[in-house]
């Protein structure tokens, strides 16, 4: 098991904390695979969950291991969406079930378990609010301090209340994620802290459990097409990798399209791959109702842009209007309630059967990354008011129309 650099090829050992490489490439985790002895059956009896697949996963001593029973989400076939939207077969892999509510619990799992090993106190990261949600919950578990910094007044109410619950030391930036990222970066550097955003590698072999499961899920006939939010871009590289690996080791078949979608207002990698660009352009001021993915310098976009290409896949954004009522959607015809930026996978697919991009009998699962409640603000603004009533008179006068 080693780091290796995506852009030079530098191995780095799993303890050696750099985030980067020297050259500044982004790392990703590789494993001995030839010894990697897995078949289908290998799985039987194993408790569900992100460490069902320990083989393929960072740290091996399950004393380390810091757990609150993540992953094991529900794939729901969604006949209701099928018909509305016009597709033969529609999963939805809904990662809002996860223990504080998105799927950035798997990856806080592997990295402070890996924190655990490194023997780190102080663990940190910069986020849209899912992910300090995340890592404050699992730092309170393990016994660390946690310090989270977020975009001042852009992080909807649940995510924050969250972070300040499981007691995080929150402190607020005056400027977007981006910023907040730069300096968290700069602290990880000085060595005040172990970063646990996506740049770090490690949490990405926990996101990637996502496309294992799936796998199994579909009894390991894979989808022809996996749809997924993207801001930061960490989620869509991991699941890719993860299908990757299980494709290596010869448990699956085929591979799924990764297609990556992302808000009109924040959109650098949809506009580099319909450049057919490797790099981005990044945005100085994205903006968007989906706060989880108001993200205008997307630290994980090679690797993104990488899987969309070599998957065949595509890269496509949804306005607001269209994230909003994608969110409704779900949950008024197959009771999933999703924040908005989960339901950018739902708005996505919708346009891109619409423009022909994606046939109508794929098999498609639509990822949603966090769950409803994280954002009641917007909810309640999407929604009609409650009707108010006096008394009986009132309620029956209303019933009646
Ligand atoms: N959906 C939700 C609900 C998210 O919270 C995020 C990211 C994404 C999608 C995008 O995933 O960054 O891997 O491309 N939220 C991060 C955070 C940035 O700080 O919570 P990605």
């Amino acid at each position: 098991m080693k780091q290796r650099c995506i852009e030079c090829g530098k191995e780095y050992n799993v303890n050696e904390v750099v985030y980067t490489c020297e050259c500044g490439g982004l790392l990703e985790i590789i494993y001995d695979y030839d010894s990697i002895e897995l078949d289908r059956d290998s799985f039987k009896g194993r408790e569900f969950g992100v460490w069902r697949y320990i083989e393929l996963l960072p740290v091996k001593d399950k004393d380390k291991i810091v757990s609150l029973k993540e992953g094991n989400t529900p794939l729901y076939r969604c006949k209701n969406l099928e018909k509305e939207l016009g597709i033969k077969e529609l999963y939805v892999k809904n990662e809002g079930a996860n223990p504080t509510g998105s799927f950035k619990d798997r990856g806080m799992t592997v990295g402070v378990s890996l924190a655990n090993v490194l023997g780190v106190d102080v663990v940190g990261c910069a986020s849209t609010g899912n992910t300090s949600a995340s890592l404050a919950a699992y730092s309170a578990k393990a016994n660390k301090k946690c310090i989270v910094l977020l975009p001042e007044g852009k992080v909807a109410l649940g995510k924050l209340a969250q972070a300040m619950f499981y007691g995080a030391m929150v402190i607020e930036i005056a400027g977007n994620f981006d910023k907040a990222l730069e300096m968290v970066r700069k602290l990880a550097e000085n060595k005040y802290l172990y970063l646990l955003n996506s740049v770090n590698p490690f949490r990405l072999e926990g996101q990637k459990t996502i496309g294992f499961e799936i796998a199994e899920q579909l009894n390991w006939d894979v989808p022809d097409r996996v749809v997924v939010p993207v801001g930061n871009a960490g989620n869509i590289s991991a699941i890719w990798k993860g299908f990757k690996e299980f494709y290596k080791i010869g448990l699956i078949d085929n591979l799924p399209k990764m297609t990556g979608i992302q808000a009109e207002g924040a959109k650098p990698i949809v506009e580099a791959f319909k450049r057919g660009d490797k790099d981005i352009k990044p945005y100085d001021n994205p903006e968007t109702v989906a706060t989880a993915i108001r993200i205008g310098n997307p630290v994980n976009a090679k690797k993104a842009l990488d899987a969309i290409y070599s998957s065949n896949g595509y890269a496509e954004s949804v306005s607001d209007e269209e994230i909003l009522e994608a969110q409704k959607l779900l949950a008024r015809r197959e009771g999933i309630f999703v924040e908005p930026a989960s339901a950018s996978s739902i708005a996505g697919l919708k346009k891109l059967l619409e423009e022909g991009v994606i046939d109508r009998d794929e098999r498609v699962v639509c990822i949603t990354t966090g769950h409803g409640l994280k954002d009641p603000d917007t909810a309640i603004k999407a929604c009609e008011k409650p009707i108010k009533v006096k008394d009986m008179d009132e309620l029956l006068k209303i019933i009646k129309n």
